[in-house]
């Protein structure tokens, strides 16, 4: 028998030099670990219907005039702070089962949603982060294709939480007798940036730039959520403009 043919992997640290075109077609995975990548995947876990991602105030305001206000929630964050006039902000803690279940959420982050809506015309797009990795590990083996890696960064630069995150589903596929990996230069630091960082999450978030912020404005209780691996069993899946719940058997159509 045949060995699996090798997989290349792109990793960007910044969606900046990246444009919908580019992505067109490709298999995405959007990294945004402070926070948007957890909260979404806590939403979904606590029975949010959907999340839809955007870029910018306007689009909140255009799609939230067309849906219905007791099904929909309006969430997002400006300098991590919820939005003026949104039902919820941007931390993982505040999207309960009580609050989400049922309701589709219309979502604005500073640097996630627009990595992720950059992705919409991807062939599929993931949404991963520590709590899912092992989720998106898995997901990733089954597809068994070449891929992108997008970290959603801070205000366009490095952020170490998504490089970090990036090299530990890099590593943990690295593992595996087979395939081969095609690395590029950023997915090969990113790599060893988890050897280096990854061994205590938490402490890496903590000393983050981003993780002291959040800790300064008073969300350290976030960087527990957003550190805890695999502790959420969903996986998010963008199609369309439209994030859900990943379901097993979706997987070879997608
Ligand atoms: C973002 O997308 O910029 C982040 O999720 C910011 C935050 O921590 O709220």
């Amino acid at each position: 028998m045949p060995g699996k043919s090798p997989i290349r992997i792109e990793a960007h640290f910044t969606p900046r030099e990246l444009d919908e075109l580019q992505l067109k077609d490709k298999n995405v995975v959007v990294i945004d670990v402070l926070r948007a990548s957890t909260t979404i995947a806590v939403a979904l876990r606590n029975g949010a219907k959907e999340i839809i991602p955007v870029a910018n105030v306007d689009s909140v305001v255009k799609i939230s005039g067309s849906l219905f206000g007791d099904v929909t929630l309006r969430a997002g964050e400006r300098n991590a702070r919820r939005i003026e006039g949104f039902n919820l902000g941007n931390s993982p803690r505040e999207f309960t089962e009580e609050v989400v279940k049922g309701k589709s959420i219309i979502f604005m982050t500073t640097n996630g949603t627009a990595a992720m809506a950059k992705g919409r015309h991807a062939r599929t797009q993931i949404i991963a982060g520590f709590i899912n990795l092992s989720m998106a590990v898995n997901y990733l083996r089954e597809l068994n294709s070449d891929f992108i890696i997008i970290c959603a960064g801070r205000e366009n630069g490095f952020c170490i939480e998504d490089a970090v995150c990036a090299g530990k589903i890099i590593n943990r596929l690295a593992n595996d007798s087979e395939p081969e990996l095609i690395l590029d230069d950023s997915g090969r630091a990113a790599a060893a940036l988890d050897k280096n960082f990854g061994t205590d999450i938490l402490q890496m978030l903590e000393r983050s730039h981003h993780g002291t912020y959040l800790s300064a404005i008073g969300f350290a209780e976030d960087l527990k959520v957003c550190g805890e691996l695999d502790s959420v069993d969903v996986l998010p899946v963008l199609s369309g403009s439209i994030i859900r719940a990943h379901k097993q058997d979706n997987l070879r159509t997608a």
